[in-house]
């Protein structure tokens, strides 16, 4: 199969692709995230920001260490979603949002983008799928903990309806939606 087949391919019980502009008018690939995408994330991770890194992962990090990265990719899809924004010249990845279940209701979602990527609309359409993915999981809520200084995912929250509420650790807050 080709590259660009590839990352056409439809994958089962999932999303099909879809293709949207970014602000700077640029192509993006929108796909489910697949377990070989373990090879795209330390090229990803590369422009990554130390700073961008620790709001996504709440710790600070100089990168994503390979088991986590396996983690990430490999995952139940009885359980959760995940999605991936690629490149579709190249096939590079350029972000990631995912979601997974917390209960049989609740599910906990993240989202990161390239640093050189950020302010283009590109969270945005990740966190839209994301919400789509944890609806097709059956789940009423999703929830997000987010640093307090991390006014761009606050404000994106808020765009969506988030509402939001003191987490247990006083740097956090707690972003919650309720699907319909
Ligand atoms: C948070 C993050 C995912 C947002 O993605 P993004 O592609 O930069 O966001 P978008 O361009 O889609 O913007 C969505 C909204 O976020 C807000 N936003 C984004 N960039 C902003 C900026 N520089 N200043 C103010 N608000 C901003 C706006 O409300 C924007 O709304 P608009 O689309 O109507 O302008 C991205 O900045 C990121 O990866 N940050 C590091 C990791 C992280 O914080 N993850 C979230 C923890 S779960």
């Amino acid at each position: 199969m080709t590259q660009a087949a590839e990352i056409e391919r439809r994958d089962a019980f999932d999303v099909p692709p879809r293709r949207i502009v970014l602000a700077d008018r640029r192509e993006v690939l929108l796909r489910p995230l697949r377990p070989e995408d373990d090879a795209l994330y330390p090229e990803f991770d590369s422009h990554v920001s130390d700073e961008d890194r620790r709001l996504r992962f709440l710790v600070a990090m100089r990168e994503i260490p390979q088991n986590q990265i396996f983690r990430l990719t490999h995952f139940d899809r009885k359980h959760g979603r995940a999605y991936a924004a690629i490149e579709p010249g190249s096939g590079r990845l350029l972000g990631v949002g995912r979601v997974h279940r917390l209960s049989d209701d609740e599910g906990e979602y993240a989202v990161l983008v390239r640093s050189d990527l950020k302010g283009l609309g590109l969270g945005h359409a990740l966190m839209d799928l994301v919400l789509e993915g944890a609806k097709e999981l059956g789940l009423r809520s999703v929830l997000g903990l987010i640093l307090r200084e991390n006014v761009n995912m606050i404000a994106l929250c808020r765009e969506l309806g988030f509402t939001f509420s003191a987490a247990g650790e006083a740097n956090l807050v707690e972003a919650r939606l309720r699907l319909s």
